[in-house]
């Protein structure tokens, strides 16, 4: 496998591309200019927050409530992230930039719950500070496996964060969440086409990197209070689960778009690598249909366990 120092140098001109790319295509947004104020009210430090408040299933606020505690904690990547790339040339620029991103994207959604008061914001306020409190950021174990579970990771967020969004009913809501949903495609883009240059770079490396993020793939929210019940009422809803990872993250990006099972020339141990990915694809396709039309508890389980 190339070195991460290796892979890191040679890529460096792609992702100085790659960061021109994301900037280009990115137009300035405000989070208050989304926010529905007019609809704020003010309240007694002792008001007690009620259910009833807003007419909202407990599905979408589960899932509100782990898109934005998610949102949260990615600023804290970036001690991860400035680990693996460095603080210099265009890997560091974009360290910063992205980590930049993602702290507007818990400023617009924090700002529009605190004002439509769909969630309890004193739940929410200890549910965050419990969860940055606990420092839980993914530590992948090389470069080549940063680049894959990140390339998943945004594009799983843009797709619960789009989701949600759509099952809100509001338009205010649907806003806000369709402008967070396209920053995440933008750092998708970047990351997917990091990886289709690193599989050029270091095929066998980054087959066998991908591998194991396929496998062992969970959707960011580790250390968040309830996750697991947050997850099973999150896949109930439709928002994500077995079935959306499989058609809208697996087959189209890790199968189409990188051609993993066309790609030539890999090493023994690449080669088996890529077979156990098709393979346990298949069987997370399989999964997602079968618990289509039954959504039971097993669903928030680990994929690894399929
Ligand atoms: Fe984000
Ligand atoms: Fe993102």
């Amino acid at each position: 496998m190339t070195s991460d120092a290796a892979l890191l140098a040679e890529l460096e001109p792609t992702a100085a591309r790659l960061l021109d790319r994301h900037l280009a295509t990115s137009k300035e947004w405000f989070p208050h200019d989304l926010v529905p104020w007019s609809r704020g009210e003010d309240f007694e430090a002792d008001y007690e927050w009620s259910a009833d408040d807003v007419t909202l299933s407990p599905e979408i606020r589960s899932a509100l409530f782990v898109n934005l505690l998610t949102e949260d904690n990615l600023p804290y990547y970036f001690r991860t992230i400035e680990a693996m790339f460095g603080r210099d040339s265009a890997w560091g620029v974009w360290a910063r930039r992205w980590t930049a991103e993602e702290g507007r994207h818990s400023i617009v959604i924090r700002d529009y719950l605190t004002v439509t008061r769909a969630i309890d914001p004193v739940h929410l306020e200890r549910a965050r500070m419990a969860q940055v409190e606990c420092g839980e950021v993914p530590e992948p174990g090389s470069v080549h496996d940063g680049f894959a579970y990140v390339a998943l990771q945004e594009l799983a967020t843009r797709i619960a964060h789009h989701n949600t969004g759509k099952l809100l009913e509001d338009k205010a809501g649907y806003e806000v969440m369709k402008k967070v949903a396209s920053d995440e495609n933008r750092h998708h883009l970047f990351y997917r086409d990091l990886v289709t240059a690193a599989l050029e770079v270091d095929p066998s490396g980054m087959v066998c990197a991908l591998e194991r993020q396929v496998r062992t793939f969970e959707m960011p929210g580790t250390g968040i209070l309830d996750f697991e019940v947050h997850a099973k009422a999150i896949a109930k809803a439709g928002i994500y689960d077995f079935g959306i990872h499989h058609d809208q993250i697996l087959v189209p990006v890790v199968l189409r778009h990188w051609g993993v099972e066309s790609l030539e020339g890999l090493t023994p141990e690449a080669e088996v690598a890529r077979a156990a990915m098709v393979k346990r694809i298949g069987r997370i396709g399989k999964a997602g249909r079968r618990l289509a039309g039954r959504r039971e508890p097993a669903v928030e389980r680990s994929l690894a366990a399929v």
